[in-house]
């Protein structure tokens, strides 16, 4: 006879208990500076990997440091489900977006601070909290102490290289797929409607980067000289660019799939002071805001490579290069749209420039059938950690690669994805930030989920 697990209010207290170490832990992570892109210093990573290790080795899981040829670190950790129990896949990242211009940030990226409640740093969103999300449930039910009430199996994956396009993930889960058959999967890499409003994240659209360069001499000439007979590079590379969007902002790539979004309303005003738009700046594009953010493709330059104007000579530019992301639309397809891009860019070049297109990364755009028993435990779960507040099933506009991957490998698991972000949470930008008294939440609201799913 097992013992029972812990009732609501037992978890309750129990997380409650859990706070202020897994604040301390959710520091400690967010002071390494993992990043994953190419270029970085990756050393970072290795102590990122081993210090969720350590966290997850923390809660009796049988944890390993996973990873495929030269791909960064993702650990893996399990406990086997009690019998006739579920077993529960619990999916975060451990690596972090570069930060930036530093001096955009009120305070060091890499060593959190809380100011008004949010608690500021690269990653304290994004997806450390992610991780500590998941440690909170599971120390909350004991889990691996002598009173260890943990009623499911779980299998705690923590990628290494989600922000740089999880190269290899789908060897690592080829590789790693017995050990992580999971009947339901939760991914705290999303986040919730509103501060006070949880959400279900029901869809996200996919991911294409590129790069496209243009050449049109072999070296720079006198721009007094050639000028006015030669086109330079980074005028022709900016013709080039204007060919994605038409003038309502709309992108004008023929053959990208668009949909309908749900009939959630995105207030102007709130998107607006969200996103920072200057006074005056118009948004781009057309229908609904949650159709433009969730179910049409988006078209971002990303960056240039170019003379910077402080030292550029009077000389006509020979070569530039932009950098290209587009978000596609659930129903689309990565390969499909990489190849229409390539089409259009090769076919739309001015004036015969040499043009040349390269692949970066990419992921595809998945929806979810956020129907049956798991989606209703999940449900449950969130109206009591937000006291009764019902959650709404959004989509988002970002994009998580492994998701498509998983079901692929694991067509039968339910998905839920959820996570720590609110609207003022800024990943990836400057300043990102976690909301404490959201995070609490979430932490409750995970492990009231596995209490769920237990009893399922
Ligand atoms: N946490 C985000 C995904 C996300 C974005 C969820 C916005 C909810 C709202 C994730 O870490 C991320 O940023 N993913 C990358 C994936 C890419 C590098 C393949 C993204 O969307 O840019
Ligand atoms: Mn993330």
């Amino acid at each position: 006879m097992t013992t029972p697990t812990l009732s609501v209010e037992e978890l309750r207290a129990a997380v409650e208990r859990e706070l202020p170490g897994v604040r301390a832990d959710l520091e400690r992570l967010a002071r390494i500076p993992g990043i994953a892109f190419d270029g970085f210093d990756f050393t970072p990573l290795e102590r990122s990997a081993e210090a969720v290790a350590e966290l997850l080795r923390g809660c009796g899981l049988d944890t390993q440091i996973a990873r495929i040829g030269d791909g960064h670190p993702a650990v893996i950790g399990v406990k086997p489900a009690p019998p006739g129990a579920p077993t529960v896949l619990l999916y975060a990242h451990h690596d972090v977006q570069p930060v930036g211009d530093l001096s955009l940030w009120e305070s060091d990226p890499f060593e959190p601070v809380e100011r008004d409640g949010r608690l500021y740093g690269r990653g304290c969103a994004d997806d450390k909290a992610g991780v500590l999300a998941h440690v909170a449930a599971l120390r909350a039910f004991g889990s691996g102490t002598a009173d260890d009430r943990l009623p499911v199996g779980v299998v705690v994956f923590v990628e290494g290289e989600e922000e740089f396009g999880s190269a290899s993930l789908p060897a690592l889960l080829e590789a790693y797929k017995e050990t992580l058959r999971s009947d339901v999967i939760v991914i705290a890499d999303s986040g919730n409607w509103d501060i006070g409003v949880p959400a279900l994240t029901t869809s996200l659209r996919g991911i294409v980067n590129m790069f496209v360069e243009v050449k049109v001499l072999k070296q720079a000439v006198h721009s007094g000289m050639a000028g006015g007979a030669v086109p330079d590079a980074l005028m022709t590379l900016s013709r080039l660019l204007t060919t994605l969007h038409d003038d309502n902002g709309d992108v004008a790539v023929e053959g990208l799939v668009s949909t309908a979004a749900a009939p959630l309303d995105y207030p102007e005003d709130r998107f607006r002071e969200e996103t920072g738009l200057l006074e005056g700046v118009e948004f781009i594009g057309t229908g609904r805001i949650v159709e433009r953010l969730w179910t049409k493709p988006s078209i971002a330059i990303l960056g240039v490579d170019a003379p910077r104007t402080g030292e550029a000579p009077n000389a006509i530019v020979p070569t530039a290069k932009a950098k290209i992301s587009i978000r596609l639309a659930p129903g689309d397809d990565r390969k499909r749209a990489y190849e229409i891009m390539k089409a259009h860019l090769e076919k739309h070049v001015s004036w015969g420039a040499h043009v040349e297109v390269t692949f970066e990364h990419d992921g595809d755009p998945i929806v979810i059938d956020a129907t049956g028993p798991a989606y209703d435990a999940a449900r449950a779960a969130f109206r009591e950690a937000w006291d009764g507040t019902e959650p709404v099933d959004i989509g988002v506009g970002g994009s998580i690669p492994f998701i498509a991957t998983f079901t692929e490998a694991f067509p039968g698991a339910s998905v839920l994805v959820t996570g720590v972000e609110d609207p003022y949470a800024k990943a990836h930008g400057p300043n990102e930030s976690l909301h404490l008294g959201e995070f609490a939440k979430v932490c409750l609201a995970e492990a009231l989920l596995l209490r769920n799913v237990a009893a399922l």
